[in-house]
């Protein structure tokens, strides 16, 4: 363990330490330890044990060798996980040859050497008070001392953002904000800088708008992958939408009535998708990003896709572009994502439907198709950019769905079918082809994040389908994870192994706290009952339940819920998190409520105090899976916490967490556990909770907290009684999670004006965290936007806005957030 030290070249004639015959270091050692165990009458079992090769602990004293050598190893002190412990040895007196740190009591650390004299690490996770002892040794003297730094259990370790409506991002005290990649950033050799006035184009080779979900990979310093590399990887970002009017000299053009003009439909169409780009850390976490960085590349609504699982190759994929319904063109608004431990990237089509014109060909449409296009939405008379008066090529042509020629070979009345996937990614593999996963079936997928992977066990993925009253599902795979998958180099491979057959259930939420996962499998469906002018709708066969899954929950009898968003795994207890964003009075009523959606109440907003009823600040469920097993069909459920304005919200039936004005939030959407790579996901995970708010921005522009939960059960059940708009009440039961306190919830940021914050993750060392900030500024215009970040970030009050990534460090080095 200390054969790379320096050892030789030194003999003043100590008995002890004649380095003249080149001994190692670990005979020396050996020496010195039966020698100092003869001096100090012995030492115990345990520290004998422990001790091995190292150097004996002594007592904390300064202490002197045999020549006269007085070293400090510095006093005891006291931390708490996460944080940067500096050791600083000293020499008093005479001249040893050299020194040395090493640790000798204490779960293990990684001593960084700074110095001769100075080394630090990390305090790592601890679940109760835990000594971690280190010797500074004067090498070749016998010159021993020890000091203790006791380490504590993770705590939020910094003083709470207010509220605010500025614009910038705001973070803690101690901590420093970096702009990473903007809207529009060049990620090819070739591209041109952004002007940022409208004139910009060839976005297929740039970042793209509304920046979403993201995540690191990692790269080695040779340029392959390494899942634990902090300081050279590649982000994965989605880009969900646009600021259209941003995008354009004077805003877009024709939209309402087109045509639209070909150019300004390109720029819209290539604006959206993923991105994959190289980010660099020059030292001690100074980032950037590389514009010419061989992985990077753009994954855009015109890249060519596969089809895999049960759905490729079925007359629903089926158009005049693609007539064996086995490939596709593109992805569109990718929200959240997943990753998977093979290393690959999960990017999720949410809200595609409203990109088509599809209304007015009814009479050219089954009662089947015109059932499943209404329960999605694709009812548009123009498509949300109008893409499609844009030309006849088939980039422009395809988002017109109506029924026209023929068949459904001649037109694409079938493309809204290639979307509302969930779509497979190799990052380390600029070429490789995305492969679209229909086994986990067609949403308006939001996340799709895994439960823990257990060698043995069935992978579970779990999946939101973000609009109000919709439902949430866990895919479990047929295969039982096998670790040696992990590092495979055909990692798309793996993907199909794990990602193409299994089976699909939908979450009902029973009033107990227990629920269960409903099949969604062909013959223990039921049919879909007739709602509204749609007629009752008869399963064909499982590949109908896969494109018309949430008719197939419909059916069934799925809970539905408070627009389920990302879903977050505590990779220690194995529990599930989601986020349910709000919803309104229509769609929540005061006795529409149930236990896992069990608010109604009044937010009023502004200065004019509007009326806002309904479940408007939203709240975390979670669950725990029956036996721990991810491929449970029960689970048990509670509601973790519950957003509110803390100065006016009812204590006794809103308030339900306890919030403060430190804490309070609304409209929770984004949600992710730290890496278990780092002391932020080990022992305690800390949980980053990001909103997606319009409630509440009335007191502060969006924002991001950090949490050290406890887990499903540790509060209790409550009844609550809720309050609808004419003052008449309901009492609803539920199950709420232990109340927040300043120790278990904080706010961290505070994001500039009118954007979200969406998009999160850390280095595997914690020490940076990545946040995405999206479209600030929405609600302006080219000739007078209402935000100028990142501009204003750095002072600069001018500008249009643009969505970024922003790196956050500690400027002492810790791990962000503890
Ligand atoms: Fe794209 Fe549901 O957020
Ligand atoms: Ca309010
Ligand atoms: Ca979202």
């Amino acid at each position: 363990m200390r054969d790379d030290l320096p050892v030789n070249g030194y003999s003043d004639g100590d008995v002890d330490t004649n380095f003249t015959n080149n001994r190692d270091l670990n005979s020396i050692v050996a020496e010195r330890y039966s020698r100092r165990d003869t001096l100090l009458g012995g030492v115990g079992a345990t520290a004998t044990a422990f001790l091995g090769t190292g150097l004996l602990a002594a007592c904390d004293s300064d202490l002197f060798g045999e020549d006269n050598t007085v070293i400090s190893a510095g006093a005891d002190g006291t931390t708490t996980t996460g944080n940067l412990v500096t050791l600083t040895g000293s020499v008093t007196s005479g001249a040893p040859n050299s020194v040395v740190w090493e640790q000798i009591g204490g779960p293990p650390v990684t001593l960084i050497s700074a110095s001769d004299t100075t080394v630090t690490f990390i305090a790592p996770a601890v679940s109760a008070a835990t000594p971690l002892t280190f010797a500074f040794t004067a090498v070749g003297s016998g010159t021993t001392d020890s000091t203790t730094v006791t380490v504590n259990p993770a705590v939020l370790g910094f003083t709470a953002v207010a509220k605010n409506l500025n614009d910038v991002v705001t973070v803690p005290a101690g901590y420093t904000v970096t702009v990473m990649t903007r809207l529009g950033d060049p990620i090819t050799a070739a591209a041109s800088a952004y002007n940022n006035d409208g004139t910009d184009t060839d976005f297929a080779s740039r970042i793209g708008d509304h920046g979403d979900a993201l995540y690191w990979y990692g790269l080695s310093a040779a340029g392959g992958r390494d899942d634990n590399s902090s300081t050279r990887g590649l982000m994965v970002q989605n880009h969900e939408n646009l600021n259209v009017v941003y995008l354009h000299p004077n805003g877009p053009t024709n939209v309402a009535s087109g045509p639209r003009p070909a150019a300004e439909a390109l720029k819209e169409i290539e604006a959206h998708g993923v991105s994959v780009t190289e980010y660099r850390d020059s030292g001690n976490r100074t980032w950037s990003y590389v514009q010419n960085g061989s992985f990077n590349r753009r994954v855009t609504p015109n890249t060519p896709v596969v089809f895999n699982g049960p759905v490729r190759g079925t007359d629903y994929l089926k158009t005049v572009a693609a007539t064996a319904g086995t490939s596709g063109t593109g992805t569109i608004n990718n929200c959240a994502n997943g990753h998977t431990l093979w290393g690959t990237n999960l990017t999720c089509e949410e809200n595609w439907a409203g990109y088509f014109r599809r209304s007015g060909d009814d009479a050219a449409r089954t009662a089947r198709e015109l059932t499943s296009l209404r329960r999605y939405g694709v009812t548009s008379s123009t498509g949300n950019y109008a893409w499609s008066s844009a030309g006849a090529d088939p980039i422009y042509r395809r988002w017109d769905a109506r029924a026209t020629g023929a068949t459904a070979l001649d037109d694409y009345r079938n493309e809204p079918n290639k979307f509302g996937w969930v779509v497979e990614i190799d990052p380390y593999d600029p070429t490789a082809t995305p492969r679209k996963r229909t086994a986990l079936g067609r949403l308006g997928h939001e996340g799709a994040w895994y439960g823990k992977f257990i060698p043995g066990k069935k992978l579970a993925v779990y999946l939101g389908d973000d609009a109000r009253r919709e439902y949430f599902y866990k895919y479990v795979s047929n295969a039982t994870w096998d670790a040696a998958d992990a590092q495979s180099a055909n990692r798309l491979a793996i993907g199909d192994k794990y990602l193409d057959a299994g089976t699909l259930y939908v979450a009902k939420f029973n009033a107990d706290g227990t629920g269960t996962w409903l099949p969604l499998v062909f013959g223990q469906v039921p049919n879909r009952p007739a709602s509204g002018s749609d007629p009752i709708y008869v399963f064909a066969d499982q590949v109908d339940i896969l494109v018309n899954t949430r008719l197939a929950a419909d059916a069934v009898g799925a809970t539905p819920m408070d627009r389920p968003e990302w879903t977050a795994t505590n990779n220690v207890t194995g529990e599930i998190y989601l986020t349910l964003t709000n919803n309104n009075a229509s769609l929540r009523p005061l006795n529409g409520t149930d236990a896992a959606n069990p608010r109604h109440y009044n937010d009023p907003f502004g200065a004019g105090n509007s009326a806002q009823f309904g479940n408007p600040n939203g709240h975390i469920i979670r669950l725990r899976e029956g036996a721990d097993d991810p491929a449970a069909t029960t689970f048990t459920w509670d509601n973790y916490l519950f957003g509110a304005d803390s100065a006016t919200a009812d204590a006794t039936n809103v308030n339900l967490s306890g919030l403060t004005a430190d804490n309070d939030f609304s409209s929770p959407d984004g949600l992710w556990f730290s890496r278990p790579q780092n002391p932020s996901g080990l022992v305690r995970p800390l949980l980053w909770i990001q909103t997606d708010d319009g409630a509440f921005t009335d007191k502060t522009n969006n924002q991001m907290l950090a949490a050290l939960p406890g887990t499903v059960g540790d509060g209790g059940a409550k009844t609550i009684t809720n309050t609808g708009s004419g003052g008449a009440t309901a009492t609803q039961a539920t199950r709420v999670g232990a109340a927040a306190t300043a120790a278990t919830l904080k706010r961290f940021l505070v994001g500039p004006k009118e954007c979200e914050i969406t998009g999160v993750d850390t280095t595997p060392d914690g020490r940076t965290l990545f946040v995405g900030i999206q479209h600030p500024g929405e609600n302006g215009s080219a000739a007078t936007p209402s935000s100028n970040w990142p501009q204003s970030q750095t002072g600069t009050a001018s500008g249009r806005p643009r969505s970024a990534i922003v790196a956050i460090t500690r400027t002492d080095g810790g791990v962000v957030g503890l």
